[in-house]
């Protein structure tokens, strides 16, 4: 493949010097799970975040699961969360016995929407948890105002979004906890698995170390029912190491994006957008286009690696069928999923690529546009053709709370 969606070994190859001097340096502490190197990390991790606490566990799931519990919810509670997302947002909220509440995302940044979320809220309703989708903050104005209204928590899936700021803020430490995942792609990755959970209240901080390492406070007194969610000293040294360069990689990225929206243009594909006074962290680089499968093709064929982040929402999903939702549910969400293609994005791009990137997009989709589609199905014929939906994608006027804020 000539130009790849993420090339992690370029991140690396970048910084082989320090992660292999920090690599053998646990090697020869002898320490390799809790201990020092986790201890500065997440010291190191709440200062850049602006947070209190850091607490470093072994996923961004285990940090949704552990922050859900720490919050005391359980079976009989409703969690509303956003349909289109990876799987984990929801099977975080199962595994704590809660029942997940889905609900569909705006227009504008494909993030969780607000006013769908005022609707869905019940008695029973315990936790709101947006999810910063791609690196974009979701709507955290209007979803604060709706968990301090209803006596909710707010719980931040920040992890497609480290260092991400909704006004001048860092995503995660805006609700009352903040979740991330360092999974090797991810903004900050460790070289396997990872994850965090931020907080400024002492109290869910403490409760989470406990939780994550079965419970103990002292060795051999277990004061919770925990689990082993550790996270590795080994993770937590190249954690440490990375950390330094977020930043740089983010803004790396953003020219990326811009050459990208200059180079692809209004005219030839949808791409979401931050609100205003956010910045968008560009984990993914999501256009919108109709004929995406042949579209994708073509790019493959020009030696270049696409991704969809994520063709099919969770409620559209087998595994999530008794939640009980069907197609038509979540219509954004919907076509979103069928309509999205991650282009390549990593910090370590040339100019080069990005461009070639373009002109192979450009020249795919004016090529779909041409062929007549000898398939349509009535999802399709519902959608209407492709200079329809671009013009709807661009055009569809954004209900009132998702204004940009
Ligand atoms: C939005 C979102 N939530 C949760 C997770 C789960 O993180 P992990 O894979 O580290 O368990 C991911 C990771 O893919 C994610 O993208």
């Amino acid at each position: 493949m000539g130009i790849l969606l993420i090339d992690l070994k370029a991140q690396n190859a970048s910084l082989r010097d320090s992660l292999e001097d920090a690599a053998i340096r646990v090697l020869r502490s002898g320490r390799y799970g809790l201990g020092d190197e986790v201890d500065v990390f997440q010291n190191q991790f709440a200062n850049y975040c602006n947070s209190s606490h850091a607490i470093a566990v072994n996923s961004g799931t285990s940090a949704l699961h552990l922050a859900l519990l720490a919050c005391g919810i359980g079976q009989g509670d409703e969690v509303i969360t956003v349909a289109f997302t990876f799987v984990a947002t929801i099977a975080a909220i199962q595994y704590t016995g809660a029942r997940p509440v889905l609900v569909d995302i705006e227009p504008h940044a494909w993030t969780i929407d607000a006013e769908a979320v005022r609707a869905a809220v019940t008695p029973r309703t315990k936790a709101i948890i947006p999810v910063h989708l791609h690196g974009r903050p979701a709507d955290m104005t209007a979803l604060a105002a709706l968990a301090k209204a209803h006596g909710l928590w707010l719980i931040e899936d920040a992890s497609q979004a480290h260092g991400a700021l909704h006004n001048g803020r860092r995503v995660g430490g805006i609700g009352d906890i903040g979740t991330f995942s360092f999974y090797p792609s991810k903004p900050l990755g460790a070289l396997g698995e990872g994850g965090a959970v931020i907080t400024n209240n002492p109290e869910l901080a403490e409760r989470i170390r406990l939780l994550r390492h079965w419970g103990q406070d002292r060795p051999n007194e277990h004061a919770l029912a925990g689990f082993n969610m550790r996270m590795d000293a080994i993770q937590a040294a190249m954690l440490r190491v990375k950390l330094d360069h977020v930043d740089r990689w983010s803004a790396a990225r953003a020219c990326h994006a811009r050459r990208y929206r200059e180079g692809l243009g209004d005219s030839i594909a949808y791409h979401p957008t931050a609100f205003a006074g956010c910045s968008d962290v560009h984990h993914v680089f999501a256009i919108e286009v109709s004929d995406r499968d042949r579209v994708r093709a073509a790019l493959t064929a020009a030696g270049i690696e696409t991704g969809i982040h994520y063709p099919r929402p969770v409620h559209l999903q087998p595994a999530y069928a008794n939640l009980g939702y069907r197609r038509g549910d979540f219509p954004i969400a919907e076509r979103v999923s069928e309509r999205t293609l991650s282009l390549p994005m990593f910090a370590e791009m040339t100019e080069q690529q990005v461009d070639e990137v373009c002109r192979a997009t450009r020249q795919a989709i004016r090529q779909s546009e041409s062929i007549p589609d000898p398939g349509i199905g009535i999802e399709d014929t519902k959608l209407g053709d492709a200079a329809e939906t671009r013009a709807l994608s661009r055009s569809a006027p954004l209900p009132q709370h998702a204004k940009p804020v």
